[in-house]
């Protein structure tokens, strides 16, 4: 298995959800989401068991899904509920999966793995996305790439000054140390940058954009590919609650081993409200994430193809280290998983040679 599998992926914005059917491929899967007529989101599997049609061409009939092709209805557990043709008998295979699916922080969390270990207890939390003192803009983009690629962009942000020159790092960016630490399973990269001007997406935000400026970011990495950011500026000597400030949420999910699912958000506390940032932050997701990182990602992507990135021993040097900390976390709950479901696996032939 290339991906981990018992874990909580980022489906999707909560609000994108309605009673449309909505259909997503997740780690090669396809899945099906909705919600049931009391605003649940649910998913299941987006595929007919009877002649494969895709279940989101069909409609809901009250809380089923209704197949396109031949009528067959289903419930929010996968299970054919209705079956429209002679004696309505309902055949075992009739079945699609479901998977746990749960809404927070205006985000919609899905479980791939086995559904008896999905808890909820450990959803990574991202309060500030609907923060209602905080001004949050969100968007998303699907990305020809493997996902970790993805993740390696956000854990080393010393792309910027060179990949967003139109929104430019801030001064001393480079020069200044960056701090990489384990908490559990999550890796944390923080920087400091003491003086020089901001970069300009906060510092134009500021009385005098030209100030020298204390900036700080941190990126906070979670199983299995969440990333959260604490960045901003504040006047030398002043608190990080003096600055402007944001906390943008990162949320990548595999599509399959070669295309992902972004899911952006960034939340600040400075002019909340205020339509002409909202655009500022609008135009800099779409051109920093959309016609400078998906370029530069896709082209690596094509570049290597689906060789194992270790086989390829790629040069390191200090930046690197939060992004290899991350891909050494997930590898190895990988490993482990695979050997868990290996043992499971061979427990059930031998279980089933017996009989
Ligand atoms: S393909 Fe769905 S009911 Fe036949
Ligand atoms: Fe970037």
């Amino acid at each position: 298995m290339p991906f981990l599998r018992n874990t909580w992926y980022a489906a999707g914005w909560a609000d994108d959800l309605g009673r449309a059917l909505m259909a997503r491929t997740l780690l090669n899967e396809r899945v099906l989401m909705y919600r049931l007529e009391s605003g649940t989101p649910v998913a299941i599997g987006g595929v007919c068991p009877h002649r494969f049609a895709p279940l989101h061409m069909g409609k809901l009939v009250g809380d089923l899904v209704e197949c396109p092709y031949h009528g067959l209805r289903f419930d929010s557990s996968g299970k054919c509920a209705f079956n429209p043709h002679e004696d309505g008998k309902v055949p075992a295979r009739a079945q699609v999966r479901s998977y746990p699916l749960v809404e927070r922080d205006g985000i919609l969390w899905i479980w791939m793995g086995e559904a008896k270990n999905a808890d909820p207890l450990s959803i990574v939390s991202y309060p500030a996305v609907t923060d209602p003192e905080l001004g949050t803009v969100k968007g998303s983009m699907h990305l020809k790439a493997h996902f970790e690629l993805i993740v390696d962009n956000l854990m080393d942000l010393s792309h910027v000054q060179f990949l967003h020159p139109t929104f430019g790092a801030t001064e001393n960016f480079s020069s200044s140390h960056q701090e990489v630490t384990i908490e559990g399973q999550t890796v944390v990269s923080t920087r400091w940058i003491r003086g020089g001007k901001g970069t300009p997406l906060y510092a134009r935000n500021l009385p005098d954009p030209t100030a020298s400026v204390d900036s700080w970011v941190v990126v906070s990495w979670d199983v299995p590919s969440v990333c959260h950011i604490d960045v901003g500026v504040t006047l030398p000597g002043k608190t990080k609650e003096e600055g402007l400030r944001a906390w943008p949420a990162h949320l990548v999910t595999p599509e399959t081993e070669e295309t992902s699912h972004y899911f952006y958000a960034h939340s600040r506390n400075f002019r909340v409200g205020d339509a002409e940032v909202d655009a500022q932050i609008v135009d800099f997701q779409r051109v920093a994430f959309g016609e400078q990182d998906r370029p530069v990602i896709e082209a690596i992507q094509q570049t290597i193809g689906n060789a194992d990135f270790w086989s390829l021993r790629p040069a390191m040097f200090s930046v690197d280290t939060a992004s290899v900390r991350a891909r050494r976390v997930l590898q190895q709950l990988i490993a482990e998983e695979n050997r868990e479901i290996s043992a499971a696996t061979q427990h059930e032939s031998r279980k089933t040679a017996a009989e």
